[in-house]
């Protein structure tokens, strides 16, 4: 199966996005450098270990942080520009006498605040995040009529039968009946609570779901049943969706395409089956070895493989980069590690 989103129009566009906690010059990198593509209707699924960058990245997105730098583009339009890293870009080209450059990096400051601040709510309601955690992003204190609906009624629409209407549409689409409307979050199950979250999030009719890793806090068998909703909604929305998962079994059927992290970066991208067929960075192959397969032979031989940076990589020579190893096939590595990878591609 070839990616079928390959030409459809890019609906969000993450160039070189830096979140980093603290100072510029602190420590936590939680996003360092990342930069991606996700074309309308496609499921891009992020995957990495706790820690990497993945929330980071969704919260980035949707503005919930004033990024460091880079730039976040959705549909043809930049809504989130990083100002740190152009202030010391331009403190830098002072020092340097770099008229120009001054110049344009001033513009661009004051482009991007302009951008950062104005951008209105409104506009950021074209993608919504659906929450790592069921229980604490429902307000216990709220229905699940007035969760639904809190997103309308910010939003300004106050026709009470019109707002009713959409609250008992969304439950039917996420498979709750019109009789949970007046209950509240403690009274449900886990699943069902993050059907509350999808109904909350679908509400708006977003363009693209951030859904950060909505299963994770689910029973096995409950987790299927979330991730064929998302799937139903997919199509019946047109939605474009970046799934958020701890390990590739789990985004394995259900993406297009999946970006895997590591510390802060992106060290692979690719289509989901050529993934799985050809992965080239030790971490991704660390991440394989770690899902268990319905089959006795294969799970004895099954060896994890650890990923050990100082001893998988050497880059003494030469740094890595992200690069394109085949077509639609990118990986963080430098000339001789592309190489390797490039020989041993089937
Ligand atoms: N508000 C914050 N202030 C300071 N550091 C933060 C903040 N949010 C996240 N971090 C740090 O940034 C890094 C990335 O965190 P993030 O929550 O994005 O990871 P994650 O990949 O979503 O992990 P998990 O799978 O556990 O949810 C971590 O080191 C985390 O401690
Ligand atoms: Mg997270």
């Amino acid at each position: 199966m070839s990616n079928r989103f390959r030409d459809a129009e890019v609906l969000l566009e993450v160039q070189n996005l830096k979140q980093y906690f603290g100072s510029m010059r602190a420590n936590v990198k939680a996003v360092d450098d990342v930069s991606f593509q996700i074309h309308k209707g496609e499921v891009l699924g992020v995957v990495g270990e706790s820690g990497c960058g993945k929330t980071t990245t969704g919260r980035s997105i949707i503005k919930l942080y004033d990024i460091t730098g880079g730039k976040v583009i959705f549909n043809g339009e930049t809504i989130t520009v990083g100002i740190p890293e152009l202030k010391i870009k331009l403190k830098e080209a002072r020092k340097n006498g770099n008229k120009e450059e001054v110049a344009r990096l001033k513009k661009e400051i004051k482009e991007g605040k302009h951008i950062n601040k104005t951008h209105t709510s409104r506009d950021i309601n074209k993608i919504q995040m659906i929450f790592q955690d069921p229980v604490a992003s429902l307000n216990p204190r709220m229905t699940v009529r007035e969760i639904i609906a809190e997103g309308l009624t910010i939003r300004g629409i106050k026709d009470k039968e019109y707002v009713n209407k959409r609250v008992l549409e969304m439950l039917d689409l996420v498979g709750l009946v019109p009789e949970h409307a007046d209950r509240y979050p403690h009274e449900f199950s886990g699943g069902q609570r993050q059907r509350i979250g999808i109904a909350r999030a679908i509400v708006l009719e977003p363009e693209l779901i951030i859904a950060d890793e909505p299963i994770s806090a689910l029973d096995v068998s409950i987790q299927a049943q979330v991730i064929n909703l998302l799937n139903e909604l997919r199509e019946k929305m047109g939605l474009t969706i970046m799934f958020v998962a701890h390990d590739l079994s789990v985004v394995k059927y259900f993406s297009d395409r999946i970006a895997v992290m590591y510390f802060g970066k992106i060290v692979e991208l690719a289509d989901a089956d050529e993934l799985f067929a050809n992965p080239c960075h030790p971490y991704t192959k660390s991440l394989l070895s770690a899902i268990p397969f319905p089959d006795p032979h294969y799970e004895k031989k099954r060896k994890r493989i650890i990923y050990t940076p100082e001893l998988d990589h050497d880059y003494s020579a030469e740094g890595p980069s992200l690069r394109e190893v085949s077509p639609n096939h990118f990986v963080y590595c430098n000339t001789a590690e592309m190489e390797k990878y490039q020989a041993e591609m089937k």
